[in-house]
């Protein structure tokens, strides 16, 4: 196995200018700050991207988000030079790429990236592992070891079955496999995907999201994820950065962008989103407080949790024994007994401090406080249920205001690029 080196990119003040002069007077104007549609028509160029800056670390899924024609497709294709930058630097593993030319280009591009369209771009009359091999056939490797990496490649994306077979013979899903096949076939150590999952049936697209998300834990590739997309966004991407106009409006987890979305633009992505999927429980729990009891009675226990749904009792250690609620001390003292014993409750709801909200709705709805246990099994912290169900509509609630207060008459869905969100951020 070869040791890797560590993977960045890093985009540092880019600007793409799309004309005749791009670093004419356009350049100017945008760095002047003047807009994306008044440059245009002030010299009838286009704005690609307006300095943006982001870098992506080794192992990271990080996904660009924005509507179309933000400068999604631009900016990834900085890092491999389909594009050339008119201002900025952009830095692969250290090496500016953009300084590459020639021979030193091409070797660069294939040993450290792989790319995934949205089309698949298969060679119909050539079999998957064929189409698999395709770049390392181009590169000149010989027959026998392309097709051993094809193969892992194949395998990698669960289609080594389907080596033999024909483009047409495969469905969709299993055709945009094939394409990240191809990408991973040279082992490289970033891929770039460009709406790769976009054409897909969202089913299949779910699938793939996952495989996706499965092969990165298991290669540690370091990914950068285009997307117009915020639901697929939020699901793999470890950060997101927000696209508009070419530039950068947000870069932020996904929990960072539903919580706190830098402006209208973002907050009108954010209201299509389910938000407790991304919401971790341990942003929304209450630092534990358990009862650590030593031979209290009952009764002398009962202040302590009548006030509240319930608490956690737990030995010194920190292990979770029970749950006590005040209904707990009545029945057990109904019965006759003051043992705590016989009052805690066993089959309490339990949780992990990065389990989503949603994860937890089900058990909030029985109304008693869920333990949130880390990882030895220690309490660490606890779930209210109220909290689960007032942050969900908080976000919930800040989401639909923004889009309400970008949207005067308050009518219809916000179209893309609606002109309303400038007047709604005065
Ligand atoms: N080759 C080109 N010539 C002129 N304008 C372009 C070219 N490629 C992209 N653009 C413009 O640059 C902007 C960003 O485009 P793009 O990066 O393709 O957006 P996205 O991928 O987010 O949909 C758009 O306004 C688009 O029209
Ligand atoms: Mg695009």
């Amino acid at each position: 196995m070869v040791r890797r080196l560590p993977v960045e990119i890093e985009l540092k003040h880019v600007y793409k200018v799309f004309g005749d002069q791009p670093s004419g007077r356009a350049l100017d104007l945008a760095k002047a700050g003047v807009p994306k549609d008044d440059v245009q028509t002030m010299t009838d160029h286009v704005v690609g991207l307006n300095d943006v800056n982001f870098s992506v670390q080794q192992g990271e899924i990080f996904v660009v988000m924005g509507l179309s024609g933000s400068g999604k497709s631009t900016a990834i294709r900085t890092v491999n030079k389909l594009f050339t930058v008119t201002d900025g630097e952009v830095l692969v593993e250290g090496t500016d790429v953009q300084k590459l030319e020639g021979r030193a280009l091409q070797e660069f591009r294939r040993q450290k990236m792989g790319m995934v369209f949205q089309h698949f771009a298969l060679f119909p009359h050539r079999s998957v592992i064929e189409n698999t091999a395709y770049g390392l056939e181009v590169q000149g490797m010989d027959r026998k070891n392309r097709e051993d990496a094809a193969m892992r490649a194949l395998a990698s994306v669960g289609l080594d079955r389907f080596a033999l077979s024909y483009p047409s013979e495969l469905s969709g899903g299993m055709q945009q496999r094939v394409g990240l096949a191809r990408a991973l076939a040279a082992d490289p150590d970033i891929l770039l995907m460009d709406e790769a999952f976009s054409a897909l049936d969202p089913l299949i697209r779910r699938q793939m999201q996952d495989d996706m998300m499965e092969i990165q834990q298991r290669l540690q590739k370091t990914i950068l994820f285009i997307t117009h997309d915020l639901n697929e966004a939020l699901r793999i991407g470890d950060r997101v950065c927000v696209m508009k106009d070419g530039a950068v409006i947000q870069i932020g987890t996904p929990e960072e962008i539903l919580t706190q979305p830098a402006d209208a633009y973002v907050a009108d992505f954010v209201q299509d989103v389910d938000q407790g999927r991304v919401i971790d429980v341990g942003s929304v729990m209450t630092a534990a407080d358990p009862l650590v009891v030593e031979d209290e009675s009952l009764e002398q226990l009962r202040p302590r949790v009548e006030s509240v749904s319930g608490r956690y009792v737990t030995s010194r250690q920190g292990r979770v024994l029970g749950l006590l609620t005040a209904e707990d001390i009545d029945r057990a003292s109904k019965m006759g007994s003051t043992f705590l014993r016989r009052a805690l409750r066993r089959d309490y709801d339990r949780t992990t401090p990065d389990a989503t909200l949603n994860e937890n709705y089900a058990a909030a709805g029985r109304g008693l406080p869920i333990a949130v246990l880390d990882d030895d099994g220690k309490l660490v912290g606890t779930l209210e249920p109220t909290d689960v169900l007032a942050e969900l509509g908080r976000v919930e609630d800040l989401a639909s205001e923004i889009a309400a207060a970008a949207e005067p008459d308050g009518g219809g869905s916000p179209g893309p690029g609606g002109s309303g969100h400038e007047e709604a951020m005065v």
